[in-house]
Order: structure tokens, then sequence, then C-alpha cells
């Protein structure tokens, strides 16, 4: 990996190589916002295995969530900056030929307790972009989220699809909903050639360990015990990664400009009670070895995905397919990753946990 960091005052100095496409002739120079985060990281490691004939730039901010090591030893330009930063956004979208945008702050737990950032990341950063987007005409997908659309009742067996009303509840979604708004006007009024995603829950390797399956996985490799909010009635309709990131890379390859694409794996089915307790059968433990604390103010009961479109106009499927034994194979594969990598998350975890007690968490 080859790294750039970039201050506002320094002239830029990174040249791109090209890469031809040995069928098409094109050349393929990709930037990914976002990209040492947890989707984008999957995303570039699935895109370098998958797709070498793309040339990948990642920019990314290195928040708190992002990890450059992720990237450590991979062939990519690695550029640090805000993609709030429209200078530095105009450079690099002016050398790509295809975008994809990660990039944002993305737990609904900090929007709650700070949302300045995620207005500035998500609503500002977006702008940012999608003016470059505008003016190079450069392809864009934009990765949004199921929450943009709220949630639905436990008892409501309705799925959200491409048209569902926009309904953001927290500050997360909200921004979210926002700067998909943002990229809806910029299609319509400027043409720009752009798709759209919403996905649901993701789990996997290199999510950040604040988040809900990583956090029980590490809790009991550090002899925590397991905490799920309130009841655990809640419903999130769980997607692997690696599944996400190929319907990514379907639609950028097939998807039609102008059109948003629902992503989801049928596990709208599944409670957070259920995810814990799998969880803890896994990892040798006793079903309900866990504990209740506090619930999230405002928390979002079910999110549900009806993915129809895209498996029918792309043939998308996903890999993990055994909704039948609540995403056995994925969460054990997950597990696998987090005991084989406590480098990787054990620095943190002290800090992430002391954040949570503090909100009784
Ligand atoms: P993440 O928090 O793990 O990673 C986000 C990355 O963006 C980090 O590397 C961070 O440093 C970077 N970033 C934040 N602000 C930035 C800025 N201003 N400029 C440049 N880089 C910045 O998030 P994730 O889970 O990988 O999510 C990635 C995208 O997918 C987000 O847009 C999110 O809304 C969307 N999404 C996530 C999920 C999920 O379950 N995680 C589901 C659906 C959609
Ligand atoms: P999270 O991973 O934060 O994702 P999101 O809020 O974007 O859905 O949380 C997933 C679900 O798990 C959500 O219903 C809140 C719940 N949760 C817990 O029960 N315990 C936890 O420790 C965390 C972090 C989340």
């Amino acid at each position: 990996m080859e790294f750039y960091k970039y201050a506002t005052s320094s002239p830029w100095g990174v040249s791109f190589f090209c890469r031809l496409d040995p069928v098409s002739l094109t050349l393929m120079k990709m930037l990914v916002t976002g990209g040492a985060g947890f989707i984008g990281t999957n995303f570039v490691r699935r895109t370098l295995t998958t797709r070498p004939e793309y040339e990948i730039t990642v920019l990314d901010k290195l928040t708190y969530a992002g990890n450059s090591s992720n990237l450590t030893g991979l062939d990519v330009h690695f550029v640090q900056g805000d993609v709030a930063d429209r200078e530095l956004v105009d450079k690099l979208v002016k050398a790509s030929d295809v975008v994809v945008h990660f990039a944002a702050e993305t737990h609904v737990d900090a929007s709650l307790r700070d949302p300045a950032a995620f207005v500035h990341s998500n609503v500002v950063g977006t702008f940012a972009l999608l003016e470059a987007i505008r003016k190079y005409d450069t392809r864009l997908h934009y990765i949004s989220t199921d929450e943009v659309f709220g949630d639905l009742e436990l008892t409501d067996s309705r799925r959200f699809t491409e048209t569902s009303p926009y309904n953001p509840s927290s500050p997360y979604s909200a921004t979210k909903a926002g700067a998909d708004h943002l990229v809806r006007a910029w299609i319509r009024s400027f043409n720009i050639p752009a798709t759209l995603s919403h996905c649901s829950n993701n789990y996997g390797p290199y999510q950040h360990i604040e988040k809900f399956i990583p956090r029980q996985i590490t809790n009991i490799l550090t002899h925590r015990t397991p905490k799920l909010y309130g009841t655990g009635a809640q419903i999130r309709d769980w997607i692997h990664v690696d599944d996400h990131n190929s319907a990514v890379q379907l639609i950028l390859d097939n998807g039609t400009i102008g059109e948003s694409y629902i992503i989801g794996a049928d596990n709208d089915h599944i409670t957070n009670k259920q995810v814990i307790s799998l969880i803890c059968e896994l990892m040798g433990l006793s079903p309900d070895a866990y504990e209740h604390v506090s619930d999230r103010p405002g928390h979002d009961q079910r999110y549900a995905m009806d993915s129809t479109k895209l498996r029918t106009e792309l043939g998308w499927q996903p890999h993990f397919t055994d909704t039948n034994t609540g995403m056995r194979t994925g969460l054990a594969e997950t597990i696998t990753w987090y005991t084989e990598n406590r480098a990787w998350w054990e620095p943190l975890k002290a800090q992430v946990e002391a954040n949570y007690a503090a909100t009784g968490q």
C-alpha cells in the first residue's frame, strides 16, 4: 500500500498509473471512499481478488472507525483525507473512472451522543463528492442504508422496497437520508451517472467492536458478559458483508443509472435475542449467558428488506443463505476471524466498554 496524507496546504503529489482491462481496453480507476472502514475494507479486498482490472485509490479520514492497517500489503493507493474537503475530492474524482462512496459516520449510539460529525461527513461530505461527480461526469455508486426508511412494527410483516417512503429516526439515519436526497436530486437535476443501494445490517470481519455482533464476540473472548439492549425483541435483516459487496459489484457492472436497489438476505425473522444466543452457543456458552442492559432511546424495532428487484433484474443471490439455521455459517466464520485477530481489536476494547458503561449499556 502506498500511503499519502493530504494536507490542504501541501502540493498534490500523488501520481496515478493506469491499468488496462485486457478485454475492453478501458481504464478502470476506482476511488473508494471510506475504504479503511468495515464494509469498505471488505469491498477493496474482494475487488482486488475478483476484479484485477481495477486500480484502486482509497480516500479515508481515518476516524476512530477507520484503520489503515486493514489495507496493509494490498496493492492500493491510500489517501488520508476528508470527503468533505472539496479541493482534495475534486482532484481524486478527476483522476477516477468510478467512485464507490462508503465514507460516513455510522454508529447510531454515537449519533445520539454527538450528531455534528454525522452532518459533516454524511451530508456535507456527500455534497462535496457530488459536486466533483457532476463536474467530471464520473460514475458513482452511493452506499445508503435501510435505516433511511425508519423502522417497522414487530407485528408488521411488510418489507422495505425501493419505493418505501423515507422516515429516518436517528441522527445517523437522518443524515444518511439527507445525503440520499442530494444524490437523487443530482441524478434528476444534473443527470449524474449514479446508482444507490440500501442494505440492511452487515456482519463479518473488520467490523468495529462497538457494533452488536463483534461487541458480543469480543465480550466473550475477554470474559465479559454479552449485552442485550432491552428485551432483545428487535429484528435486523442481517447480511454477510461479502454478500453486500457482491451486490455492489453487480450494480456497478449492470445496474441501471439513476436507480436504487435494496440489498437483503432474507434474515428478517431473527431477533437480537436469537442472534446473541447463537453467538453464545457457537462460542461454547449456554444460550442464555448474556445480560439485559438499558435500551437505546428511540430504538428502531424491525428492519426487513425486499431485494426482489436486485435478484430478478440483476440475478443477484447471496452466498450465505442458511436462513433456516439462523446465520450459523457466517457467524461461525466471523467468530473465527475475531478469535484469530485479537491484535486488531483488543487495544480498543476497554475504551469501547467504558463508553457503553457511561450510558448503562
Ligand atoms: P465504518 O464506520 O466501519 O467505516 C466508515 C469509514 O468511513 C471509516 O473508515 C471512516 O474513517 C471513514 N470516514 C468517516 N468520515 C469520513 C470523512 N469525512 N471523510 C473520509 N472518510 C471518512 O462503516 P461501515 O459499517 O463500513 O459502513 C460503510 C457505509 O455503509 C456507510 O455509508 C454506511 O452508512 C453504510 N451501511 C452500513 C451498514 C452496516 O451494517 N454497517 C449497512 C448498510 C449501509
Ligand atoms: P448496531 O450494531 O449498533 O446496528 P444498528 O443500530 O445500526 O442496527 O445494533 C444492532 C442491534 O443490536 C440494535 O437493535 C441494537 C442492538 N444492540 C444490542 O442489543 N446490544 C449491543 O451491545 C449493541 C451494540 C447493539
